[in-house]
């Protein structure tokens, strides 16, 4: 058997412990992973979460010695980022996270730090930049392309030539309708059918989806 890889979780509030689980499936089919524990500011150290330990702030990684994958399981874009920014130690390295229960078709490609989750279905000619999230039963449709840091939520459906920016979330269980583009910052609202482009920054919501607030 291979050795296998070190790997830790930055963010041990839930979608930390559904990261977890998450390594545990991926492991299940093939193990490859060893995970070392959380990393998280507001955790105390030595908690256990899920049954692994939180080992100290997010700064401490900053003094690992030897190779050490890292996933950062932050759901909220902006904090995604700046946590990226905090992690200077090059040592760490920040492999697409692909949940066997993933249908991933052809010429998929997902970046650095990519998590795509159980139930999630994509089609064909997908870019997904650095640090994209696919929560669980998202679809993506043919020639869509992510930008970086955007979190996607559960059970949300982008249609064919969707193109969406950077540090994007789309709520639960939104529809964008094809091509539409989402631009860079903008939050889409849980249950919203997105039928127009979104304009940087805006805040949309509803069926069909406007805007409801200028972001900071
Ligand atoms: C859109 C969203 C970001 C707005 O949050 P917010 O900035 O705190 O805004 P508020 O809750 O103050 O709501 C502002 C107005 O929009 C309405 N609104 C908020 N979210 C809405 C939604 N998803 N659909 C329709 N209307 C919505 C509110 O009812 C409120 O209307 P009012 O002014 O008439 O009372 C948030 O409601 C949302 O949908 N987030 C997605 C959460 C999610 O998917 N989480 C996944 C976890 S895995």
């Amino acid at each position: 058997m291979s050795e296998l890889l070190k790997i830790a979780i930055v963010g041990a509030g839930g979608f930390g412990k559904e990261t977890l689980v998450m390594i545990n499936q991926i492991n299940a089919i093939k193990v490859q992973w060893q995970v070392i524990g959380f990393y998280d500011d507001a955790h105390t150290e030595g908690t256990l979460v899920g049954g692994s330990k939180v080992l100290g702030r997010v700064d401490l990684l900053n003094e690992v010695q030897e190779p050490l994958a890292v996933v950062l399981a932050v759901g909220n874009p902006q904090v995604k980022r700046k946590l990226l920014e905090r992690l200077k130690n090059s040592k760490l390295y920040f492999p697409p996270l692909i949940h066997p229960a993933a249908t991933i078709g052809e010429n998929v490609k997902a970046g650095a730090g990519c998590i795509i989750t159980a139930g999630c279905r994509l089609t064909v000619d997908i870019t997904l930049n650095d640090f994209v999230l696919l929560n669980l039963n998202t679809t993506i449709g043919h020639d869509v392309t992510i930008g970086s840091y955007t979190s996607v939520m559960p059970g949300v459906h982008l249609s064919g030539y969707v193109q969406v920016g950077e540090e994007v979330l789309i709520g639960t269980g939104a529809s964008v309708l094809q091509n539409v583009s989402i631009a860079n910052r903008a939050i889409v609202g849980a249950g919203a059918v997105v039928n127009r482009s979104v304009e940087e920054g805006r805040t949309v919501a509803g069926v069909p989806a406007r805007p409801i607030k200028k972001n900071d």
